[in-house]
């Protein structure tokens, strides 16, 4: 197959449940309202020695620690915090997401209100392929800005973010491949200190971090070996990779290390799935040996959603849930993604399976995070970050980034005909599911409302006088019913044709996998009729995560030039035109590795 990684038809109703769960999740108002913790405009502030900024950090969380009740540390310990009224003490919702861009997946953020969208970069395999990571550090530059934008405008419950995802993307069917930055330790863990650098605030070189503190929480995700969501009947939920040592230190462990010592990253996920036998978030050489001891890590370690309990429920792994509690706290995990903590800490410290030290450990690291994001020194506003508008949402250069981010990372995989660019045409034919799909489509999987909608199909009008579109496939990327006697007359009337397909999240995405890695139902009995009954050679341009074996299409003579566009972001349509006509060139290196000229086998 094609030596390259290859990759959205969201289908609408998934976009519909999003929607609604969202409205049932966000019910708590926004923390951003006064008055806020250690507001100096409180005269209670003055007695809590965490609020006093003469303080180190260090003081200043074992303060809030040394303050709180057994029923209060229990409720810090899960993703949705509660407010300790008595001190003061806002809630948090620490599960956000921004995997290339501020996300509405996850709890705490809201884009309804002065901020109804946020730049929308292209999914993180497309952005891999342009291997520049000062552009991957710019993209997350500009998400912790617009994270703080959003926080600012009193939308946000949290400033800490699950993300990257620096899992290495081995097994070509996992359906979250298109999340990650490839199957190369090396290119994964240059990309994940780029991410976690730019989002925290620091500068590209590293440890510029003032006093620690963080524009925003990143965190290295999934820690570790994971890369299957579901595969006959084994899902993630229960999957025992058997990794050796060896590999393990060679594949998997590489980019969490880089994340942890060169990003500084304050944050790390355990995974669901077990090592050898041993749960992720249950395993104390992983977490505490290896991440806190040997890599000096100093954040904190969230627990994938659930998994806590699927350890008990759906692994076995410990008797009782008081001794799933007890383990991954031993382990070295300090928050739990779901409410397992909320019903079973507590008897667990009364039935002595964990010391009370350990939850202390715990929360020392958790309030040391919210120190460290600025949320206990007074209106925020006033702070560092304070200042961070709505108008830096969605802002023009925040645009044109994504935009050069799209560019920057299309692969051109054939040109044997010399047919691309193309010049100006009369009339262009544009077919394939992915053509005119909503520019939901373009996004990938962990999005939020995009700034600016551009189909594909939009991108291309301006480059031709009369535009001809047909989806080809009846049923979106699957493709299990045709209409390719109508697609064909549209290429016969057409100068110049291009096939968007590929794939979307109805094919590839969280709990997904592919079983096959031919592109779905009659996508390619389409592609080779249209190629057929096309005046010239056809452009086939592919949008997807993860690889798609198009041999059949590379031995095409007809088919004159193939593209890969993964998920390429809210500007996608735009990039897309831009390289297909010859406005922009993606770059020497993809041209070195394809010349231009290069009549290929
Ligand atoms: C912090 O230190 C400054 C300078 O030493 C002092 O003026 C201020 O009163 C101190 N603040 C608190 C809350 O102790
Ligand atoms: C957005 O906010 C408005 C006003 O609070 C509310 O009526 C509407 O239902 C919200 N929409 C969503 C999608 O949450
Ligand atoms: C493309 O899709 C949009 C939105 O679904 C629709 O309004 C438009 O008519 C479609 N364009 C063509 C040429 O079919
Ligand atoms: C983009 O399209 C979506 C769904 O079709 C719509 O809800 C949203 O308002 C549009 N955004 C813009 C900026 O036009």
């Amino acid at each position: 197959m094609g030596d390259f990684s290859i990759t959205i038809t969201f289908i609408s109703f998934i976009l519909l449940f999003l929607t609604r769960y969202h409205q049932l999740v966000h019910a708590d108002p926004p923390t951003l309202v006064p008055p806020y913790s250690c507001d100096t405009s409180n005269p209670r502030t003055k007695l809590f020695p965490f609020c006093n900024l003469n303080l180190t950090i260090t003081q200043r969380a074992k303060d809030i620690v040394s303050r709180l009740t057994l029923d209060e540390k229990v409720s810090q310990l899960v993703n949705t915090a509660p407010a300790i009224p008595r001190l003061d003490i806002p809630s948090y919702q620490w599960w956000n997401e921004a995997l290339h861009g501020v996300s509405y997946v996850g709890m705490g953020i809201i884009l309804n209100g002065s901020i109804p969208a946020a730049t929308s970069f292209p999914q993180v395999i497309l952005t891999a392929a342009s291997f520049d990571p000062k552009l991957w550090y710019q993209i997350s530059k500009v998400i912790g800005t617009e994270a703080r934008g959003v926080y600012n405008a009193g939308q946000a419950q949290g400033m800490n973010f699950w993300a990257p995802n620096i899992n290495i993307f081995r097994d070509p069917r996992w359906g979250r491949g298109q999340e990650t930055a490839g199957e190369d330790p090396l290119v994964n863990s240059k990309y994940g200190v780029s991410y976690v650098r730019g989002l925290q605030g620091d500068s590209f070189e590293g440890g510029k971090l003032i006093g620690g503190r963080l524009k925003a929480s990143a965190c290295c995700k999934h820690f570790t070996a994971y890369d299957l969501e579901n595969w006959k009947g084994v899902n993630r939920y229960v999957f025992d990779a058997k990794v050796t040592l060896q590999d393990l230190a060679d594949t998997y462990q590489p980019s969490f290390h880089s994340c942890v010592v060169q990003g500084r990253s304050s944050g790390i996920m355990c995974a669901y799935n077990r090592v050898n036998g041993v749960p992720n978030c249950a395993d104390y050489n992983l977490l505490t040996n290896t991440a806190r001891k040997k890599w000096n890590f100093n954040g904190y370690i969230a627990s994938d959603c659930d998994a806590v309990r699927f350890i008990y429920e759906k692994q076995g792994y410990a008797k009782t849930p008081e001794d799933v509690v007890a383990d991954v706290l031993r382990a070295g995990m300090d928050l739990e993604c779901g409410n397992y903590m909320t019903k079973h800490a507590k008897s667990a410290v009364l039935q002595k399976k964990i010391p009370i030290s350990q939850i202390d450990r715990a929360l020392h690291n958790l309030f040391t995070i919210r120190i460290r994001l600025g949320l206990f020194d007074g209106n925020p506003t006033k702070l560092q970050y304070g200042r961070i508008g709505p108008n830096q949402v969605c802002s023009k250069e925040n645009l044109d980034l994504a935009l050069e981010a799209a560019r920057s990372g299309i692969v051109l995989l054939k040109n044997t005909a010399s047919i691309l660019p193309l010049p100006r045409v009369n009339t262009l034919g544009v077919i394939g599911p992915n053509a005119n799909k909503s520019s939901i489509v373009l996004l990938g999987n962990y999005i939020g409302p995009p700034c600016k909608n551009v189909s594909i199909l939009k991108g291309f009008y301006t480059y031709a006088s009369q535009t001809h579109y047909h989806s080809g496939c009846t049923d979106g990327t699957k493709c299990a019913s045709a209409e390719i006697d109508r697609a064909v007359e549209v290429a016969k009337i057409s100068d110049y044709v291009i096939l968007v397909m590929g794939l979307d999240q109805s094919q590839e995405t969280e709990t997904l996998d592919r079983d096959h890695l031919e592109l779905p139902g009659k996508q390619q009995k389409l592609i080779n009729s249209v190629a057929k009954a096309s005046k010239k050679p056809v452009i086939l341009v592919l949008l997807c995560g993860g690889p798609v074996d198009i041999t059949f299409a590379k031995n095409n003579d007809k088919i004159g030039g193939i593209i890969w566009a993964g998920y390429p972001g809210e500007l996608g349509g735009r990039a897309l035109a831009q390289v297909v006509f010859g406005d922009y060139n993606p770059g020497l290196f993809s041209s070195m590795l394809y010349p231009l000229t290069n009549k290929q086998t």
